[in-house]
């Protein structure tokens, strides 16, 4: 048995928003100006409702102008993107997010590519994805820039690491694998998918797996080595009828049956999750003093 150390994304992401908090209040200071960040929401997902709350306190939080924007489930694709062309000729809007998914009859994709890349705060667009890609400086997605956050803090080092990623999703898995493979990370990075043939092999062999395929308890103890690190980016609703709600919320990691296998492990909630917003905020903080710059 190993005592892990549990991964508090809670204390870490409080530490990064006072940076951002008091960095916000000193370029307010200089420029009398403060990053704005618009979230639009269409239709009335509970769980898409709940983060768009969550980012529009955070934002408030760390002293930012902030609106929402919340659609009707029959928002047409046109009329969306011309709100999101509106904002994007908008000076005072330094960040958008349109917060996914969207309804089916309209094509993400071709929202996303429309929102303008130096307030694309998601880091969705293909133009940061290839900046990612090539190892440049650019808006990075919010949950995988979370995670190294966390990597950094815990002194979790991934040089030459074996780093097994479950989930090929642009979210999450493609861009957490772009930069750990990066210079400076220098992880041995394998990227799996629903369909890989004898997971455990690959899990088995990993010092540090990242979990993001969006199946509950989907890893387990006997698929990882001693002294493991495991990263949960998992955020399932389950039923539970002993809970108000009627749910609860679990991660692509069995917790119980990992926690006394690995060194270090996220929980959830409490873990990844609460970094995503906060990186939401360093990257309209970003995109805000590039504005500045230019
Ligand atoms: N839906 C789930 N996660 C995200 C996210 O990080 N950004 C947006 N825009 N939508 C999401």
């Amino acid at each position: 048995m190993i005592m892990s150390t549990l991964i508090n994304g809670k204390e870490v992401s409080l530490l990064l928003r006072e940076n951002i908090k008091s960095e916000t209040a000193l370029l307010k200071d200089r420029y009398n100006k403060v990053p704005k960040l618009a979230v639009i929401l269409v239709g009335n997902n509970p769980a898409s409702q709940t983060y768009v709350n969550s980012k529009g306190k955070a934002a408030l939080e760390c002293g930012f102008e902030y609106k929402d924007y919340f659609l009707s489930d029959n928002t047409t694709e046109e009329e969306l993107i011309n709100l999101v062309n509106t904002l994007n000729n908008d000076e005072s809007v330094n960040g958008i997010l349109v917060q996914l998914p969207l309804p089916k009859h309209i094509n993400e994709e071709k929202v996303i590519n429309t929102i303008k890349s130096e307030k694309d705060v998601d880091g969705f667009s293909p133009y940061n994805t290839g900046l990612l890609a090539i190892g440049e400086d650019c808006l990075m997605p919010c949950t995988p820039a979370g995670i190294l956050e966390l990597l950094k803090y815990y002194n979790i080092s991934t040089v030459g690491k074996r780093v097994c990623v479950i989930g090929r999703s642009n979210i999450v898995g493609k861009p957490i694998a772009l930069m750990l493979m990066q210079k400076g990370w220098d992880a041995t990075v394998t990227v799996c998918n629903s369909k890989t043939e004898n997971l455990t092999e690959e899990t088995k062999r990993a010092d540090i797996i990242i979990a993001a395929i969006g199946k509950p308890n989907f890893l387990t103890g006997d698929m990882v080595s001693d002294g493991a690190v495991v990263i949960d980016v998992g955020i399932n609703r389950v039923e539970d009828k002993t809970k108000k709600k009627g749910y609860r919320i679990v991660g692509d990691c069995d917790f119980d049956s990992l926690v006394d296998k690995c060194s270090f492990i996220t929980p959830v909630p409490g873990g990844v999750g609460p970094m995503t917003i906060t990186l939401l905020m360093n990257n309209t903080l970003k995109a805000f003093k590039n504005h500045l710059e230019k």
